[in-house]
């Protein structure tokens, strides 16, 4: 029999414990695909009186993630506590220095410190594995790390935050509350540490700078993406939607245009038939488009214990079946000193289809300031509801919902600053962009 593989688990929660429950119950068919056994030697978290669900006999404990990285009796170290800095960046850091390999679900931590960590495992010969930190239990880092490697993709999009999405869908079926939405992907185990990462949009930034710089072998940008999250996406945007086709989705997106790669995080319209139109819940579902494969979309579960779990475990398996001196694949798919500066395309010059919602005053005159300006910014309507009266206070008032054919961000600016200027609105528009999706 070979050497077991040892394994050092830094953080016990959600994912952690999960991790080390699974390597205990399969460890003997792990055993069997990898050629040898994997043994957790060594743990830490912040409570050591907790109880994990799992028999800690034999296994050391450690006081701090960065004293299990520096110990001997480790060849991987999995970091599992969270953060983009502090003890998960020291830890990381350390176990890379003292000759580690690393296994990492922390996408804030990647997206941050990514580039100066790859730098280091590819200098070092150590394997740096991260497929749990974007999209959960989906393979997509292999998939565009390896799988892609005859591909030049130009644009990759998804659902890439199962907390958002699980909350969007629960609005939509059951009709109940942000808040409430919210407190059950916190009680399930999805939501970050802290949540307005998943709802404001921070969380599937850090996945989808990830994602770019594997499509685009550019450096990890996370600091170039344009970000809304849905705290604003209202029971009325998700009832129009569905009237004219659409469902409303947070999406990550990266584009490569002619002035350069959008990054971008918004909540997104999409067609009611599509794939992607109909990934709810927790799932999570990544499309890629490129030149040799065409379309794929992936999907499956983004967050949880055991699907977290089941990407992390595919990582040290595939450190446990990896050959000393061999080279492996680069940390971001292309050497770390060969990836490319990210040259930003603005927000102002994205182009696709709009939808905007409007709350207007019932008077003369509101359809012809709205149509005027919309034709004198060159943009296109292809559709113009009015749905019925609703008392303001004092005021009569009307919901319009436009949803224009293709045109500029900024055209869409400049029209609804003069529509502003017309005082016919009685609250701000509600401006959410079309994505074309299979
Ligand atoms: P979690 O449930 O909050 O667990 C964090 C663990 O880290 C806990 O065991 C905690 O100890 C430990 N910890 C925190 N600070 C520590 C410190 N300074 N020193 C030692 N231990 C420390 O988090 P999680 O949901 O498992 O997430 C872990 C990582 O996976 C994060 O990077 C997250 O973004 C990522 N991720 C999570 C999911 C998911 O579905 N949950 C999916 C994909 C990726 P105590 O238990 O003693 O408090
Ligand atoms: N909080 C994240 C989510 C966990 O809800 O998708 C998975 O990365």
């Amino acid at each position: 029999m070979n050497e077991p593989l040892r394994i050092g688990i830094a953080g016990l929660g959600t994912v952690g414990a999960s991790v080390a429950r699974l390597l205990h119950s399969k460890s003997n068919s792990l055993t069997h695909k990898c050629g040898r056994p994997i043994t957790v030697t060594g743990v830490t978290a912040r409570d050591r009186a907790k109880d994990r669900g799992f028999d800690m006999t034999g296994i050391e404990w450690f006081d701090t993630p960065t004293e299990l990285a520096a110990s001997d009796n480790i060849d991987v170290f999995v970091e599992l506590v969270g953060g983009e800095n502090g003890a998960a960046f020291d830890s990381i850091h350390a176990a890379l220095e003292n000759g580690r390999h690393v296994v990492t679900a922390n996408k804030a931590l990647l997206a941050k410190h990514g580039l100066e960590l790859a730098v280091i495992a590819e200098k070092k010969g150590l394997i740096l594995n991260y497929e749990a930190a974007v999209a959960g239990g989906i393979p997509i880092i292999k998939t565009m790390r390896e799988s892609l490697a005859a591909n030049e993709p130009s644009r990759v999009y998804g659902i890439l935050n199962g907390t958002a999405n699980y909350i969007l869908t629960r609005m939509e079926r059951d009709e109940i509350s942000f808040e409430e939405c919210l407190a059950d992907a916190q009680r399930l185990g999805y939501a970050e540490a802290d949540p307005t990462f998943d709802v404001e949009g921070q969380d599937t930034a850090h996945k989808l700078a990830i994602l770019t710089s594997l499509a685009f072998g550019t450096k990890v940008a996370a600091d170039e993406i344009y970000i809304e999250g849905i705290s604003n996406i209202t029971l009325a945007d998700i009832h129009a939607a569905r009237e004219l086709g659409y469902r409303i989705k947070l999406l990550g997106v990266a584009l490569r245009t002619a002035t350069g790669i959008e990054q971008r995080v918004h909540p997104t319209m999409v067609p009611l038939g599509s794939m992607i139109g109909q990934v709810d819940s927790v799932t999570n579902a990544v499309a890629i488009e490129a030149d040799t494969v065409g379309s794929l979309l992936l999907s499956g579960p983004g967050a949880g214990g055991n699907a977290t779990a089941s990407a992390v475990i595919g990582d040290i398996a595939d450190i446990a079946k990896s050959q000393p001196g061999r080279q492996e694949a680069p940390v971001f798919g292309r050497p770390a000193h060969e990836l490319e500066p990210y040259q930003r395309a603005e927000i102002s010059s994205h182009a696709g289809g709009y939808f905007i919602r409007l709350t207007v005053h019932d008077r003369t005159g509101v359809f012809a300031s709205l149509a005027g300006h919309m034709a004198n910014n060159g943009i296109s309507l292809a559709s113009i509801v009015q749905h019925g009266s609703s008392k303001d206070g004092s005021t009569d008032t009307k919901t319009v919902v436009l949803v224009t054919h293709e045109t500029t961000e900024s055209d869409i600016s400049n029209a609804l600053e003069a529509v502003l200027g017309d005082g016919h609105l009685v609250s701000k528009p509600q401006v959410i962009r079309i994505e074309p999706a299979g």
